[in-house]
């Protein structure tokens, strides 16, 4: 962890109320902390130049700091607009007060706290902001107080609100490879000064914020290794070193991990898996990764992530340009990987089962050619018209593996095809699914964690283009809705549970100057698995 959290609880502070206020800030302002960070509203602001019996926030704030906020006020550094944030440097006078904290950050809540309806997007502005500001100061550890940016709204808000804090400040503070043994190379970008953050909470709230910052933690853990295995050159992540990964998870944590080998995969007949692989010199590993934090006969949830390590196209080989980024094609995997890590460290209390099919896609002399026709584990028979169409070749057998788990839903996660990134930009993950219940429940989690998705079609219709003059299917379906038909092609190997697809194409990665994973979707995934009953 280049950042760690934690929690501290005063019991009975509460800066809304005009009778706990002074002893509340008393407290607050007594801690030995770089910085405190507080919410403010408008209304606060106006409390300055009326004549008020009690006090609000901001004026007894002023009277402890010897008239720092006043005078940050007349300087127009104090505005109350929503996301704007003001720094308080200690003074002198400070400090016969029992002032101890070196710094308060004012951020202010504009009309956030008036409205019934939470917009995340709205306090997700306000948390990057006030981030940011505190990344680029020599400020190393501060303390969030968290009801002051909730103006006593439902705790499941409050839940959101930490753990999209915590995210923020994860993915701000990670740096590349940090926690990769297989990194010799020197990291390339210094830390953060910034690297402890205490969220601070009341008797009112202490129970689901302790929660919600574990989840945040762990949820963060699982996002810094999705991100490290996307960015790791490919010619260091290979299937192997996915395998050995989460191996190594199995030894930190309670999952239980098995690796499957080249001789295992041939055996359970995963004939289209294997027809990927084949081109490559590194051998194809299937990985299973099981928490078993329920009741033993409890269905799991089971999430499929595609893991091609490096996608060349094979014999139907990509053009050069930007080829480099293919060592993404296995981001599927890396959130899989992260969520299940991010799963066993918050020890929820569900059966999970990660599944993850990885090897390269490459031409050689032993590749597939276009025309091939191979038979999945399923028994249906695919002509590989397009060897670059590989994911959803490993994945359908992955799907029918799953089958075995009797599970109450499965989820796969891919970077599945460019049309996604056509359709939806980079904005949305493209989402799948014929079952309602699914599709509710992952688009409210990606609304939940900023980490969207959008649904697309997967109509009968389209199936039409799959249709092969040799074979049960076609491993393509020509250019028009792409995305649509190699969900269809997947749809065919999920017949025996309930099934969603995400297409992360788009999401997984950005390109250009800020090149690297973004850890998509484990924020969605993680929140989705919170949520089920
Ligand atoms: N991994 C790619 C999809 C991809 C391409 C993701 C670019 C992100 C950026 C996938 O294996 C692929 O090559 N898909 C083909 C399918 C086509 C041959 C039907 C594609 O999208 O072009
Ligand atoms: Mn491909
Ligand atoms: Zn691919």
């Amino acid at each position: 962890m280049t950042i760690q959290f934690s929690t501290k609880i005063f019991p009975h502070a509460d800066l809304h109320s005009a009778k706990q206020l002074k002893s509340s800030l008393a407290i607050l302002l007594g801690q030995a902390t770089d910085c405190l960070i507080l919410g403010y509203s408008k209304t606060h602001l106006d409390d300055f130049g009326a004549s008020k019996p009690k006090p609000g926030l901001l004026l007894e704030l002023d009277r402890l700091l010897g008239g720092s906020v006043t005078h940050a006020k007349d300087l127009g550094d104090l505005d109350g607009k929503q996301a704007s944030t003001c720094l308080l440097r200690a003074e002198k006078s400070w400090v016969p007060n029992g002032v101890k904290v070196k710094r308060v950050l004012l951020v202010g809540l504009g009309d956030l706290t008036l409205s019934t309806s939470r917009n995340l997007n709205a306090y997700a502005k306000l948390a990057r902001a006030t981030l940011k500001n505190l990344s680029s100061t020599t400020i190393k550890n501060a303390v969030w107080f968290v009801p002051s940016f909730s103006m006593g709204h439902k705790a499941d808000f409050l839940a959101e609100e930490v753990r999209l804090t915590i995210q923020y400040a994860g993915d701000q503070a990670y740096r590349f490879g940090v926690r990769q043994p297989a990194m010799k190379f020197k990291a390339k970008d210094k830390a953060d000064a910034f690297a402890h953050l205490t969220f601070a909470g009341n008797d009112d709230c202490a129970q689901d914020l302790k929660a919600a910052v574990a989840q945040g933690v762990a949820m963060v853990e699982g996002m810094h290794l999705a991100k490290d295995l996307g960015n790791l050159p490919p010619n260091v992540c290979t299937p192997t070193y996915l395998g050995k990964t989460a191996q190594g998870l199995a030894k930190k944590t309670g999952l239980k991990v098995e690796v499957l080998g080249l001789k295992q995969i041939e055996a359970l007949g995963m004939g289209s898996f294997l027809s990927v692989a084949k081109g490559s010199e590194t051998p194809p590993q299937f990985i299973l990764m099981r928490h078993q934090g329920g009741k033993a006969g409890e269905a799991p949830i089971v999430l499929v992530g595609k893991g091609i390590t490096f996608d060349t196209g094979g014999i139907s080989l990509k053009p050069g340009e930007a080829m480099d980024e293919m060592k993404y094609d296995m981001c599927g995997a890396a959130s899989v990987i992260g969520t299940m890590y991010a799963t066993a460290l918050m020890k929820l209390k569900k059966n999970v089962i990660g599944v993850v099919p990885t090897c390269e896609n490459m031409p050689s002399g032993k590749a597939t050619r276009p025309g091939d026709i191979v038979k999945s584990m399923s028994g249906q028979t695919i002509e590989v018209l397009n060897t670059d169409a590989e994911g959803r070749l490993i994945l359908c057998d992955a799907l029918t593996y799953v089958e075995r788990f009797k599970p109450k839903a499965v989820i796969d996660v891919a970077t599945l095809t460019g049309a996604c990134v056509i359709a939806l930009g980079h904005v949305h993950s493209g989402l799948f699914s014929e079952d309602e219940e699914l599709v509710s429940a992952l688009t409210k989690a990606g609304q939940a964690s900023l980490d969207t998705v959008w649904r697309l079609p997967l109509d009968a219709a389209y199936h039409e283009q799959l249709k092969s003059n040799f074979a049960d299917v076609a491993n393509i379906g020509g250019r028009p809705a792409g995305s649509v038909t190699a969900a269809c092609f997947l749809s065919r190997f999920t017949e025996k549970y309930k099934w969603a697809h995400l297409d992360i194409a788009g999401t997984a990665w950005k390109s250009g100057a800020a090149k690297g994973s973004t850890g998509r979707p484990v924020p969605l995934l993680i929140n989705y698995l919170l949520e089920q009953k």
